[in-house]
């Protein structure tokens, strides 16, 4: 364990010759639901603060928000209440690790206004301020192509796409990317490709997908990284403990520790 977080902290010394590395404000990404986003950027969050990396994660899911329910914690505000005026955003942080500051979503609860666009340009402008009390800033999002999706996405410094190594999750994620750089110009897109039988799966998977965009939208993307199946991951979420926690010396959490962006 000593051996690893040593070699995290010696790739995140290195960040200034990553040009991703720099991005403050990220966002996971994906075309159809199901494929990782939540159970990565949660457990990349958590492996970035415990070496020291001072993280704020904020659940901005519109539709199914469920970071609260993956660490066990009953958030008793959200996202919601900051966006009808109840609270200052500052006010909904909660503490989760040392150096692990959460911001809850809202599901079930009501439905957000996250719809409009001047709504998410208050919010950006609001997490924007709360950024310089971090080293980074992780967004959770909701799948899909919608617009209210797609604005918030390109409120971001840094995208990672998140798909599964089937062909239909690679058409998925070329059609998010397609609209993407459609509606807000195009941009450097990191890919993970999570969910999959080895290495080598997820090469070929990453370079179908970066194919089509450079053949159709002259744009290549950057593999950030493969991450393999495990049953044990849905055990995690089953029983509320972070996988990074439970399986810290995971061949999973290696390869997530992997991925400096
Ligand atoms: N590497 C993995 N190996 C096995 N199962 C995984 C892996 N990553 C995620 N899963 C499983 O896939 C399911 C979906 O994961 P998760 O909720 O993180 O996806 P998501 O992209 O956030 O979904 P949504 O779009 O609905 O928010 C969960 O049941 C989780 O256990
Ligand atoms: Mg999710």
């Amino acid at each position: 364990m000593i051996g690893q977080a040593k070699r995290l902290s010696e790739l995140i010394k290195s960040e200034p010759h990553n040009s991703v590395a720099t991005n403050k404000i990220i966002a996971v990404a994906s075309g159809k639901g199901g494929t990782g986003k939540s159970f990565f950027i949660l457990n990349y969050a958590s492996l970035l603060s415990s070496i020291g990396k001072r993280i704020l994660l904020i659940d901005l899911d519109s539709n199914l928000a469920n970071i609260d329910v993956m660490l066990n914690i009953t958030s008793e505000k959200g996202i919601g209440d900051f966006l009808q005026n109840r609270v200052l955003l500052n006010e909904l942080v909660t503490e989760v690790r040392p150096n692990f500051d959460v911001i809850f979503g809202d599901s079930g609860k009501l439905k957000l206004p996250i719809k409009r666009k001047e709504i998410i340009d208050y919010l950006f402008a609001n997490i924007k301020k709360l950024a310089q009390n971090y080293d980074k800033v992780l967004v959770d999002t909701g799948a899909g192509v919608q617009t209210d999706n797609l604005y918030t996405l390109s409120k971001t410094d840094y995208i990672a796409l998140v798909i599964n190594p089937d062909p239909t999750s690679v058409m998925d994620g070329y059609a998010l990317t397609k609209l993407l750089f459609s509606e807000y110009g195009k941009r450097e897109l990191g890919v993970i490709v999570n969910k999959c039988d080895d290495a080598e799966e997820g090469k070929i998977a990453f370079g179908n997908l970066n194919t089509a965009t450079s053949h159709f939208l002259k744009t290549k993307l950057k593999h950030l990284g493969t991450i393999n199946y495990s049953s044990n991951v849905y055990k995690s979420i089953k029983n509320q403990v972070l996988f990074s926690e439970e399986y810290s010396e995971s061949n999973l959490v290696n390869q997530i520790k992997e991925m400096i962006f």
